[in-house]
C-alpha cells in the first residue's frame, strides 16, 4: 500500500548552524519543501541581515539534487523595533517573529521577560500582518512544569489577543487539551503539533526508566492531553497543522546530568505522523494537516509536487552525524510502518 500527497512543509523546525547544517538541511529537504526555521541560535537571529545570512548558510548546505525553501523568523527581544518589523515584512524570506518567554527552553536566555514594553512592536506586527509564533509556557519557578502551558494561556496569551485582536498568532507545539480548546475558541489563530506529542505521553518518558530522548519542551503531558492533540490533528480543522519541532542535540548533551530538551524527528517525521493518522482511522486527513493548512495560514501557495509514502515495516536508524558527534533519532532502532518512497 502507498500514499501519495502534496509535498508537505514543516511549520516549526530547528536546523542549528555551521557543521550541523550538513545533516539537518538534507534530512528535512528529503521530505519537506519549506520549513519555518527557528531563530534560537547563539546569538539569536534578531535582525533582517542576520536572518538573510543564516538563510544563505542553510542553502549552502543543501545538496544540488534537492529543493528546499527556508522560511526565516526573527527572535523577539526589546531590540526588535517597529522599524525592524516593517523591514522584515518587506523581506520576502521572513515569515514570522518568535516569542520565547525568557528561560522557557533551549537558548531562550535572550527571550522576553514581560510583554509590557513590547506593545508597539506587536501592534506593528498586527498592522503589517507578520505572524507571532509563540512558545506558550510561563517560566515562573513557582509554576509546575506540567502546568506552564495552561497558565500561559490564562496569564499571557489571552490578554495579548484581547489587546491586539488583529495580531496573527501561531501557538506552537501545543501539548494540552487546554491549548486545543483555546485555539478552537480563537478561529483566527492556528497551532502546530509535533509528531512526538502525538505519539507519546509522560509515562513513556518516565515510567520504567528515564528516557532522555523523549525529553522535550513543552514537556510531554498525561495521556488525556495526548488524546486531545490526536483528535485536533486528525479532525480536518485547518487551524491545526504540522510542525515537527525537530530539535537536534548532540547525544552527549541529551544523555547527561542536565540533559537538553528536544527530539530529532526530521528524517522520518512524515512516517511518524502517518502512523498516528492511520491509527486514528484518518489517513485521508494527513494531506490537509501536512500540506494544505499551513500554507493557507501563512498565505503561501500549496506546493505543486508530491511525495509518496510506502507502508512497509522499516527500522529507524539509531543516529545521524552531528558535527563531530552524532544525534539520536526519536524511535531509533525501532520499527515504524511507513517509509518515504
Ligand atoms: C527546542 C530546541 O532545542 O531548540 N527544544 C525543544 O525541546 N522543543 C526549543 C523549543 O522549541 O522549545
Ligand atoms: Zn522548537
Amino acid at each position: 500500500m502507498q500514499l501519495t500527497i502534496t509535498r508537505p512543509d514543516d511549520w516549526h523546525l530547528h536546523l542549528r548552524d555551521d557543521a550541523a547544517l550538513s545533516t539537518t538541511v538534507p534530512d528535512t529537504a528529503r521530505t519537506f519543501y519549506r520549513a519555518i526555521v527557528m531563530p534560537n541560535l547563539k546569538p539569536p537571529v534578531q535582525t533582517v541581515d542576520a536572518a538573510i545570512a543564516y538563510r544563505s548558510r542553510i542553502l549552502a548546505a543543501l545538496p544540488e539534487t534537492m529543493t528546499f525553501d527556508p522560511l526565516m523568523t526573527l527572535y523577539l527581544t526589546s531590540d526588535v523595533t517597529p522599524e525592524i518589523i516593517r523591514e522584515a515584512a518587506d523581506t520576502p524570506c521572513i515569515h514570522g517573529v518568535k516569542l520565547y518567554p525568557q528561560g522557557a527552553t533551549t537558548n531562550s536566555e535572550a527571550g522576553v521577560a514581560s510583554l509590557d514594553g513590547m506593545m508597539e512592536t506587536l501592534e506593528t506586527m498586527a498592522e503589517v500582518g507578520l505572524p507571532l509564533l509563540v512558545h506558550g509556557e510561563v517560566t515562573d519557578r513557582d509554576i509546575d512544569i506540567f502546568d506552564r502551558e495552561a497558565i500561559f494561556l490564562e496569564r499571557t496569551l489571552g490578554p495579548l489577543m484581547q489587546n491586539i485582536p488583529a495580531l496573527r498568532v501561531v501557538l506552537e507545539h501545543i501539548t494540552t487539551k487546554d491549548s486545543v480548546e483555546f485555539v478552537k475558541a480563537h478561529p483566527e489563530m492556528a497551532a502546530t503539533i509535533t509528531a512526538h506529542h502525538l505519539l507519546y505521553e509522560r509515562n513513556d518518558m518516565l515510567a520504567g526508566g528515564i528516557r532522555p530522548h523523549l525529553y522535550c519542551l513543552p514537556i510531554l503531558k498525561r495521556s488525556l492531553h495526548r488524546d486531545a492533540l490526536i483528535a485536533a490533528a486528525t479532525s480536518g480543522s485547518p487551524q491545526f497543522f504540522l510542525g515537527t519541532d525537530s530539535a537536534p542535540h548532540a547525544v552527549g548533551d541529551k544523555e547527561s546530568d542536565c540533559g537538553c530538551a528536544g527530539c530529532y524527528t526530521a528524517p522520518h517525521a512524515l512516517a511518524l505522523y502517518a502512523e498516528v493518522f492511520e491509527q486514528a482511522g484518518h489517513l485521508d486527513r494527513l494531506e490537509g494537516f501536512a500540506s494544505h493548512f499551513g500554507p493557507a495560514f501563512y498565505r503561501l501557495p500549496v506546493n505543486t509536487t508530491e511525495v509518496t509514502l510506502i507502508r512497509e515495516p522499516t527500522e529507524v536508524p539509531m543516529a545521524r552525524p552531528f558535527g563531530e558527534t552524532e544525534v539520536r533519532l526519536l524511535k531509533g532502532g525501532e520499527i515504524v510502518n511507513w517509509r518515504l518512497a
